[in-house]
């Protein structure tokens, strides 16, 4: 789970690294490292040519790179998954010479048996990584006279497992790279007069400000290209050298900063009501065609993971509610366990952020081989599942930073009311039913809701566990409101459908235990009743609802939206956790041991 960026130009590539480093962090954040190649020839300070490599641990607005001269570089930026988090298994990694520099994301499957036998050949390796493997690889291929490209595809074709690689040469005015499986790889394309240039990345929002077109690489692909900006690109898997279309990139510049804002998590809450918009931003006969599968389809299942499986669940309450119809629901990452009863007429509908989580990738991709129909719901633009679905709706909810979801998950659930309406032939109604919410989405992330808020995280900071009830539409709120205070400020937070409290977890209740419990017009009474058993065990009730009850110790107030309460309840819980992370000195956009984009398994 890493972030990589790279240049190769008419340009200097250190500020493309450094820029691109900083855009990619939410990938992971625990070290980074950058490679440029020096030429002695353009650097007079440079006697001879040099591969100038740079790593270190921590977040990179403690990193302070030494400025360096050179127009091919590549950079990366690290979470750890092999290996602990030290200067040794940060990237790029080297090959015993010092010559051949490397960057890769993914998992190399069979990297002990390939070191074991590098090693026997006299390779020595400084690092506990998986990634170092492919650097010795391609050093070995060079010592045998094979040139860097030749070099580069033969270590490739070592590899089991999947990856995004990028390696660069001493001396050779070249970058070489490739992406196999769930790993994405995009070159970004500028013929600015200030730098024309080649950008590789795992993403476009590290390249957005250099480059406004894009090539997508597909798996198996690998690339070569020079400082004149000629490119090659050659498929692994058919054997040929290919074309891959050149794209516009969709994202402004001016998204990816703060702005006025102190974290991109309240930027991102704050933009709700624009984002709900967008959501619905779709067209009419993908809506109607997607329906139409699902009435077609002998079982549906809604599959995410993390926020985006919430928002699935709250897809099969919505549809039971608008609907009438019934569909089943499962985390990406235990969808194996569903695959004997896949067909040809199953349709499997993936909601990813990203579209670049590995399990949501491998159950789509165990649907595919079973036959069945795959819709993807994503928001990035690009990612692996917005190519490797049938149909697609994208959230339009613009990048997301925070490793938090938080706009990103209530466009999911915009778009699940939204199907559902279609399906139950309610469509404009239903589409008029989300608009109505845009005011009180944008009061819901006022200063005055912030500040009611922030009193009620001043009481509950210093807990060390908070409950969530909620029955219906509303326990799937108490799951994502939980799922936000854990992620944020680390504080123990676990969400019970309300009536299951009295089959044993009423148990953990005592004096003060604060208990957040989401109330809905249409179940009103059986939850408020929820709530009186905790209160006569010592709890303290906080309510979110449109009305004051009696048995609240605190009140939020939202307004009652319906089956639509789980886009609105959510809104100030995603307050509350970014409240409770400052208040615990946190920060909360990178929070410890989480990573945006999970792409492992
Ligand atoms: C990671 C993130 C979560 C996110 C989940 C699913 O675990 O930390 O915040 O909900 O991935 O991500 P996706 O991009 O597939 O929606």
């Amino acid at each position: 789970m890493c972030g990589i960026i790279g240049y190769i130009g008419k340009g200097e590539a250190f500020p493309v690294l450094v820029s691109g480093l900083n855009k990619l962090e939410y990938r992971g954040y625990d070290s980074a490292g950058i490679a440029v190649n020096v030429d002695a020839d353009a650097d007079a300070d440079a006697n001879e040519d040099e591969l100038n490599l740079q790593k270190y641990v921590g977040k990179l607005s403690e990193i302070k790179f030494e400025a360096v001269d050179g127009s091919i570089g590549i950079a990366h930026t690290r979470w750890a998954s092999h290996g602990k988090v030290t200067k040794e298994n940060a990237h790029p990694h080297l090959d015993c010479r010092n010559e051949i520099a490397v960057v890769h994301n993914g998992i190399i499957e069979n990297y002990k048996e390939l070191k074991e036998r590098l090693i026997d050949k006299g390779h020595s390796f400084r690092s506990e990584t998986d990634s170092e493997t492919i650097a010795h690889l391609i050093e070995d291929f060079v010592s045998d006279g094979f040139s860097f490209d030749d070099a580069f595809v033969n270590a490739l074709r070592m590899l089991e497992g999947c990856y995004t690689v990028l390696a660069v040469r001493k001396g050779e005015n070249r970058i070489a790279g490739a992406r196999k499986g769930s790993r994405s790889l995009c070159i970004g394309l500028s013929e600015g007069t200030e730098g024309p240039g080649l950008f590789p990345s795992s993403d476009v929002l590290a390249f957005l400000e250099w480059a406004d077109k894009v090539i997508y690489l597909k798996s198996g692909d690998v690339f070569f290209a020079d400082t004149d900006l000629n490119l090659k690109i050659y498929n692994l898997i058919e054997d040929r050298i290919v074309e891959r279309p050149i794209d516009t990139v969709k994202c402004d510049a001016e998204e990816v900063k703060k702005g006025e804002y102190e974290h991109f998590m309240l930027k991102e809450i704050s933009e709700q009501d624009e984002t709900l918009l967008r959501a619905l931003q779709q067209d009419k006969n993908t809506v109607t065609e997607i329906c139409e599968e699902m009435r077609r389809a002998v079982g549906t299942f809604f599959i995410g993971c993390g926020s985006s499986y919430h928002a699935c669940l709250a897809g099969s309450y919505l549809f039971s509610e608008i609907a009438k119809v019934h569909v089943n629901t499962a985390l990406a990452s235990e969808f194996e366990n569903y695959e004997d009863f896949l067909t040809e007429n199953t349709l499997v509908l993936a909601i990813s952020q990203s579209g670049e989580t590995a399990d949501v990738l491998d159950a789509v991709n165990a649907a595919k081989r079973k036959g069945s129909r795959v819709v993807g719901m994503v928001n990035r633009d690009g990612s692996i599942l917005t190519r490797d679905c049938d149909q697609l709706l994208m959230m339009n909810s613009g990048p997301e930073f925070c490793v938090l979801s938080t706009k990103t998950y209530t466009s999911q659930v915009v778009l699940m009311a939204m199907l559902a309406y279609a399906y139950a032939g309610r469509c404009e109604e239903g589409l008029e039913k989300i608009r109505s919410l845009y005011l009180d989405i944008y009061n819901l992330t006022s200063r005055t809701v912030r500040e009611h808020v922030h009193e009620l995280a001043e009481m509950l900071y210093k807990r060390k566990n908070i409950y969530l009830i909620g029955r219906g539409l509303q326990y799937t709120t108490a799951l994502e409101a939980a799922l936000k205070i854990k992620e944020v400020s680390y504080i123990h937070a676990e969400a019970f459908a309300g009536g299951e409290l009295k089959h044993g977890s009423l148990a953990l209740i005592e004096d003060g235990t604060p208990c957040i419990v989401f109330v809905s017009s249409n179940n009103r009474s059986k939850i408020l009743s929820n709530a009186e058993e905790v209160k006569s065990r010592g709890g303290y009730i906080i309510g979110v609802s449109s009305e004051r009850e009696e048995v609240f110790d605190f009140w939020v107030k939202v307004p009652d939206a319906g089956e639509l309460n789980p886009i609105i309840q959510i809104i100030p819980m995603q307050v509350l956790a970014y409240e409770l992370a400052l208040l615990r000195g946190l920060d909360p956009d990178k929070p410890r041991n989480l990573a945006k984009c999970v792409t492992i398994t």
